[in-house]
């Protein structure tokens, strides 16, 4: 299929280039007036019009539209039971995250949940959410257990989180965050040793391994225990420093994480820790900008020679939207990245936080053909600016619209 004259064909990465960092965070190659050829549902080739193509049998006229790759969302709890909007209400009557949760609210509530819940009914509901972020623009996200809370619930969730990975079109990554509370019933000690327990059967079906690193979870201790645990099993991701400065960030580069992610209260030691590594940080925006905590320091990040990486932590108790491209938002008007590196955050940047780069995150031939078109006259500058305006013509993954 070719999809012919394109306004910005934007994104475009050489091959091999796996993240960007540093200065180079800040580039987003595009071409103008341009086409794209996919076959096999891989991008074949793309160039300018005066060299289009003409006996290609299938062709999308973009009318001047951009084209992108997709949104890659390296972050999220979207397989949950049920609905948190009573803490909601608590929330805007001024209680914190961790008062919701010292309640019973929070994570151990949506786990109550997910307890009561049929497996097929899990699946349904969360389903509903996959589709939503499918149309707005998401073609690879990277989904976490950790509201079952024992074996029993944590093998339900990674067992739906495999079902919804062979059920769509959009690449799915699963990553077991045992260590995201202390399930009822267990003291703390017994449940880290239940966390460990549960890994080998957790690694057939996941690909990451994950600890809630913060005040009032689980310890650097807790975490080194987990992840040398999982060593040769399953490469760490890791929930650091959303609550305090935890140890989460240099723990989880000690053990080779892949990434590194909330990050919103760091100190200059983070950075220096994450210097040199092949660990990326990833910043949540849309849950600083739901529970009222500060945003991650992503320009220093990128002005210290690092990549970051933006996703949105869709989940029922801190961030409740899946829109990738309000978090690109977010990062440009709260965390005043610009809006390529912005861009380059929930694409190539998010893509490698999931383990995916080399197949999604970029114009690059050979790559999955897992594209934005947009409705005419969108600019990267646009996608940002008017965060809310829809924007989207077509998506297509791995060169089917869906
Ligand atoms: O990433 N911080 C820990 N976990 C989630 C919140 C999960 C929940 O509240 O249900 C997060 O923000
Ligand atoms: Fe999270």
């Amino acid at each position: 299929m070719l999809i012919k004259n394109i306004g910005i064909l934007a994104g475009i990465v050489p091959e091999g280039v796996l993240r960007k960092e540093g200065a180079s965070q800040g580039i987003v190659d595009c071409l103008e007036n341009a086409w794209l050829l996919i076959e096999d549902g891989r991008i074949a080739d793309f160039g300018p019009m005066s060299t289009c193509p003409s006996d290609i049998p299938s062709e999308v006229d973009a009318r001047g539209g951009m084209i992108l790759p997709g949104f890659c969302d390296s972050h999220t709890h979207i397989v949950y039971a049920g609905s948190r909007d009573g803490e909601f209400l608590d929330k805007i009557n001024g209680l914190s995250y961790e008062e919701i949760a010292a309640r019973g609210g929070g994570i151990l509530n949506s786990s109550d949940l997910l307890g009561t819940t049929s497996e097929d009914s899990l699946f349904e509901q969360s389903m509903a959410r996959v589709k939503e972020m499918m149309a707005k623009g998401t073609v690879a996200m990277e989904i976490k257990s950790g509201y079952g809370l024992n074996p029993k619930g944590e093998m339900k969730m990674l067992r739906v989180i495999d079902r919804i990975r062979k059920t769509v079109p959009a690449t799915v990554k699963s990553t077991f965050l045992g260590a995201h509370a202390i399930g009822r019933g267990y003291s703390h000690e017994d449940y880290v040793q239940a966390v460990i327990d549960m890994i080998p059967e957790a690694a057939k079906l996941a690909d990451f391994v994950d600890v809630f690193c913060d005040e009032g979870f689980f310890t650097v201790e807790d975490t080194d225990r987990i992840l040398s645990a999982a060593k040769g099993l399953l490469r760490p991701k890791i929930h650091a420093n959303e609550l305090a400065v935890s140890g989460g960030v240099q723990v989880g580069v000690k053990h080779g994480a892949l990434s590194v992610d909330h990050l919103e209260r760091t100190t200059d030691a983070e950075i220096e820790a994450l210097r040199g590594s092949e660990t990326m940080p990833t910043m949540l925006p849309g849950s600083s900008f739901f529970l009222g905590i500060p945003y991650g320091r992503a320009k220093d990040y990128i002005n210290a020679g690092l990549g970051v990486a933006l996703a949105s932590d869709y989940n029922p108790g801190s961030s409740p939207s899946g829109d990738m491209r309000f978090v690109m938002a977010l990062g440009c008007i709260r965390m005043r990245l610009t809006p390529a590196q912005a861009f380059n955050a929930v694409t190539l940047n998010s893509a490698y936080a999931m383990g995916v780069s080399h197949e999604l995150g970029s114009i690059t031939r050979g790559k999955k053909a897992s594209l934005i078109l947009t409705q005419p006259g969108w600019t990267l500058t646009k996608l940002p600016y008017l965060h809310h305006t829809p924007f989207i013509s077509k998506v297509f993954i791995e060169g089917k619209e869906i």
